[in-house]
């Protein structure tokens, strides 16, 4: 087992590892003192692994409630926040005791500001279930649900008292959703460690370690920047541009895909302006494809652009991109949106 430490205003462990889950409840003792635990997943996961990780729990000596949701996106809602917090209620939980997202990013984000505001803050613990929340947002404290007007628009920094990742329960994730993990693994690669980006093309890297490697990036930009106003934005590579082609393809690709598809785009972004101290473009489109994901989209430039000008991340007029100088180091720049048509000319290019 691996164990990363988080730094932030309330320090937090992730250990990563096969067949840890059995240790949940131990751990849990350690940095809770919650008597209920409320596991909080999406139907698919719950069919999974509810029964499984309520028995563990239960023989731990804890009273264990479950709450779950139909899978996807169009439940990450406020509707299903009110649903849970009700629960919670009548329940009788309390702010000492603690929830368990177990469960891919929405399981995750819903049930994390659940406990950014139940009782006025609770406990909570993360148990991920995908590759894209092993690596990413099991980490960090970002917690929230869709608006109809965007994505994540409400939302609070909480961050979990622990991340429990057992790389088993990634064995029965589909491979389309490993792939969308697998570019934000190469996506952690291409901004800070060229060791892994080789290794990964090499295949040597281990499932564990490959996971550790990337939440240590992540921990290291939560600890500098837990508001992300700064540095940590870095870790938006490919997201800028992939939000875009997200929101303008009417999300039917994948977060994953989008962000592939961004990353390409922002090394030839980098390239046209002359940001790149060693071209990228290549390196980075062969490991995203050797994953099966895309590296070019069919949208067009106008699109896009009106799809970036709704940006969230947007501000008075300019918008922070993320350019790869080299495999492993990438630089802020900050755009005016009269800059970006020729940008996004340049980035969609074919090479
Ligand atoms: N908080 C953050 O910092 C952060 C960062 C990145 C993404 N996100 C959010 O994460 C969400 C995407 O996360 P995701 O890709 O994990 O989506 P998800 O939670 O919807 O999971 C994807 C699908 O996989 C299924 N699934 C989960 N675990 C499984 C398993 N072990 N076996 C089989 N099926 C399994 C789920 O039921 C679901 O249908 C988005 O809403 C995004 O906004 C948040």
């Amino acid at each position: 087992m691996i164990t990363e430490r988080v730094e932030t205003g309330r320090p937090y462990n992730i250990l990563i590892g096969r067949g840890i889950m059995e240790t949940l409840g131990a751990r849990l003792r350690a940095a809770t003192h919650a008597q209920t635990l409320v596991i909080i997943s999406d139907e698919t996961v719950d069919a999974l692994y509810g029964d499984n990780t309520a028995a563990l729990l239960a023989r731990a000596g804890y009273r264990v409630l479950r709450f779950s949701f139909p899978a996807g996106e169009h439940t990450k809602t406020m509707e299903t926040v009110t649903a849970i917090l009700e629960f919670l209620a009548e329940n009788a939980v309390t702010r000492s005791d603690a929830l368990v997202a177990l469960g891919g990013g929405i399981a995750g984000d819903v049930a994390g500001f659940c406990a950014a505001t139940y009782q006025r803050g609770m406990d909570f613990v993360q148990v991920p279930t995908t590759l894209l929340a092993a690596v990413d947002s099991s980490v960090g404290g970002k917690t929230g649900v869709n608006l109809p007007a965007g994505k994540n628009l409400a939302g609070a920094f909480w961050q979990p008292r622990l991340v429990l990742c057992d790389t088993a329960l990634l064995d029965t994730l589909p491979a389309t959703l490993y792939a969308d993990g697998m570019a934000e693994v190469i996506k952690y690669a291409v901004l800070q460690d060229a060791d892994m980006f080789r290794l990964l093309g090499e295949g040597t890297l281990g499932q564990e370690a490959m996971i550790a490697r990337c939440v240590a990036i992540k921990a290291a930009y939560v600890r500098a920047d837990e508001r992300d106003r700064g540095e940590r934005r870095k870790l938006n590579l490919g997201h800028t541009f992939g939000h875009a082609i997200e929101r303008a393809s009417g999300y039917s690709l994948s977060h994953g895909r989008a962000v592939a598809i961004g990353m390409v785009m922002a090394a030839r972004a980098a390239q046209y302006l002359g940001i790149a101290r060693r071209p990228c473009t290549n390196a980075i489109a062969a490991a995203l494809a050797a994953n099966g994901l895309p590296v070019q989209t069919n949208l067009a430039a106008p699109q896009l652009l009106s799809a970036m000008g709704r940006d969230k991340k947007r501000a008075h007029n300019r918008i922070t991109l993320v350019l790869p100088v080299e495999i492993g180091a990438c630089t802020l720049l900050e755009a005016g949106m009269e800059q970006l048509p020729d940008i996004l000319a340049a980035a969609l290019e074919r090479g």
